[in-house]
């Protein structure tokens, strides 16, 4: 399809389908003023996490990368007022904004921002009761480590959403040099052979551009 075709479906999609919330439009468009690049999910995918965890009935939720909590607040919004979402935010000045902006959406008190790098946060979670489901968002080099800490952290029937992985078709490159593409590729191999997880993909083409998740669950 064209970009115009495209464009138009996800637009149709987002106002029949997401419509319109002042507290997630509020969060992107303080993410901009902040001058943070707007790599939050789009709406319909912020939608797809929040369903997820309600079709999986998730009372903890896991993420790694909060940036402004665009992505925090859908998933805050489908658990249930005794869940938690704990986030994990490498960044002090998106983790300040991020706890502005799920404190003004009303779900502050379901959410704990951890700050620190994915790698040195996530074992620090260790011996807490497990994750019913894990959104993995962040530096893409790092993915496979956040899928083994997700299985670890995680229980059978946990499940595991992945962003970024298609990127604009360069998963399917087997000659990419560029180190994230190569860390989604890790982490998408992990998913098919390591016996801890049964996956499949999607592509996604909407206000983000061509792109996917993956989704696994922990068995
Ligand atoms: C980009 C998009 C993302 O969703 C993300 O998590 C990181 C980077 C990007 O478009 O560069
Ligand atoms: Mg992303």
């Amino acid at each position: 399809p064209t970009p115009e075709k495209w464009s138009r479906v996800d637009a149709y999609l987002t106002e029949l389908l997401v419509g319109h919330d002042p507290d997630l439009e509020r969060a992107v468009a303080d993410q901009q003023d902040a001058g943070l690049p707007a790599i939050e999910v789009a709406p319909v995918n912020g939608k797809l996490l929040h369903l997820m965890a309600r079709i999986s009935g998730a009372r903890r939720v896991l993420e790694v990368g909060t940036l402004a909590a665009y992505s925090t607040i859908w998933l805050a919004r489908g658990i249930p007022g005794d869940g938690r979402v704990v986030t994990i935010e490498a960044e002090p000045r998106n983790a300040e904004l991020a706890r502005a902006n799920l404190d003004r959406a009303g779900v502050g008190e379901k959410v704990e921002i951890r700050l620190g790098r994915g790698a040195d946060v996530l074992p620090t979670l260790e011996g807490d009761e497990p994750f019913d489901l894990v959104f993995i968002d962040a530096d893409k080099e790092s993915n496979t480590i956040y899928l083994d800490w997700a299985a670890r952290l995680g229980r059978p029937g946990t499940v595991v959403m992945v962003d970024n992985t298609v990127r604009g078709g360069e998963v399917a490159n087997p000659a990419t040099e560029n180190p994230q593409i190569i860390g989604v590729q890790r982490g998408l191999e992990m998913l098919g052979r390591d016996p801890r997880f049964d996956a499949t993909a999607i592509q996604t083409l909407d206000a983000k551009g061509y792109d996917g998740i993956a989704i696994a669950l922990v068995v």
